[in-house]
């Protein structure tokens, strides 16, 4: 897609670091299951941990499109990478800034931009996953402070993070409206980690299962109006999902280089395998297909950035460009043939770390929800 100059120089810059600082550790990312300190330092360096806050706040100032660009380079090489920057960026950075007081701004924005603290947000558990506005964990009103109970899962950057964004009930009610949300700093006593998933890909990213055990908090980390957690979660949700469309799109064009590459040195029959009509119909749709993904995030990124709704066009991002990832992924192995299919290609990664695409953040058929219940109101 033809990008304004400012733009295209934002993504060459982003591309060379990934290409230069990201590609290399991939591979080990994903088997040793962590990404190294020293990247994740890097990417502060560089202001990629705080893209979309504002300079008075210690971040770099971007808008929404840019981080966009940003996670769709980082994930060209390494989806984990990609989500890392991603879950802290758009599920706890952006929350705190959207609906964060003055006070709660200056406090946390300049430690989560600067990567002094990774964030993450805590929203699922073991009952309530798609259905989130079943959740169980409680916040109770102490008088000078919140205590909180419950537990979380499937928590990005669980193991990293000392700031979570949670969300728990003020009000006992069996649907979504007594649910507040909170800024809870993870090294409260009460808080714990149960365990790390073991996961089929994203494997450098931690997904963890965590514990809140009688955590006070202070009164004013609520985050946002008491019980109106609900609205919180579903608008920070709505600029995640661009974020992981952006993470699928990555990934899609990662696999897509590679097959490109691969059929163009491949020799079988005399030739190589590019020239077969029948393989250039599989990378014409594969090409069209990372073309309409871009469209798609790109709108979304740019209706954010101009104030216009964008929960219905972040969903069709996402549902679009995870189908996408999971087809071309699928594809680039076919198109590699035995070698694809080994650890020693990285397409088989690419592949393990498409399928998340359709789960976090709301699964596929979420986004089909999402979707329609916006058409229908404008009915
Ligand atoms: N922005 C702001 N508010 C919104 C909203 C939006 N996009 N969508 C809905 N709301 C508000 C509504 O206005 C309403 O609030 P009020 O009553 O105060 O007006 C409230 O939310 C309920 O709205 P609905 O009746 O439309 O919602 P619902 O109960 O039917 O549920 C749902 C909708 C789409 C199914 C929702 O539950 C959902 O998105 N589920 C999926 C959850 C999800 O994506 N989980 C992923 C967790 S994060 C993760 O995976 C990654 C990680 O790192 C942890």
């Amino acid at each position: 897609m033809l990008l304004d100059e400012n733009y295209q120089e934002l993504r060459d810059l982003i591309s060379k670091f990934s290409d230069t600082e990201v590609a290399p550790l991939a591979a080990e990312i994903d088997s040793q299951g962590e990404i190294p300190k020293e990247l994740i330092s890097k990417l502060a360096e560089n202001g990629f941990l705080g893209s979309f806050v504002p300079e008075e706040y210690g971040g770099a100032g971007m808008d929404y499109m840019s981080y966009s660009i940003l996670v769709e380079e980082l994930s060209r090489n390494c989806a984990s990478t990609g989500v890392f920057v991603s879950a802290h960026s758009s599920l706890c950075v952006w929350p705190i800034l959207a609906f964060g007081t003055e006070m709660q701004k200056k406090k946390y924005l300049p430690l989560l931009a600067s990567g002094q603290a990774i964030g993450c947000f805590c929203l699922s558990e073991p009952g309530a996953g798609s259905d989130a506005g079943s959740l169980t964990t409680t916040a109770v009103d102490k008088g000078d402070h919140w205590e909180i109970n419950g537990v979380k899962n499937w928590i990005t950057n669980g193991k990293e993070a000392d700031i979570a964004i949670v969300f728990a009930k003020t009000k006992k009610t069996d649907d979504y409206k007594g649910i507040s949300a909170f800024i809870v700093e993870t090294n409260s006593p009460g808080f714990s980690i149960i365990k790390i998933e073991d996961k089929l890909g994203i494997k450098g990213s931690s997904t963890a299962q965590l514990a809140f055990d009688n955590v006070k908090i202070p009164k004013e980390n609520l985050l946002g109006p008491l019980e109106k957690g609900f609205r919180v979660a579903m608008a920070t949700l709505d600029g995640g999902r661009i974020g992981i469309a952006s993470q699928a799109l990555g990934i899609s064009q990662g696999a897509f280089n590679y097959a490109i590459r691969y059929v163009n040195e491949r020799v079988q029959f005399g030739a190589p395998l590019s020239r077969l009509q029948g393989i250039q119909f599989i990378l014409a749709d594969m090409s069209t297909k990372i073309s309409a993904s871009r469209l798609l995030i790109y709108d979304a990124s740019t209706r954010k950035d101009l104030n216009r709704p964008y929960s219905k066009e972040g969903a069709q991002a996402k549902l679009f460009a995870a189908e996408a990832a999971m087809w071309i992924t699928t594809k680039a192995i076919q198109l590699c043939g035995g070698n694809g299919y080994t650890k020693e290609y990285p397409v088989e990664r690419f592949f393990r770390d498409a399928k998340i695409t359709e789960i976090y953040e709301g699964t596929s058929e979420i986004q089909r929800i999402v979707i329609a219940s916006n058409e229908l109101k404008q009915l």
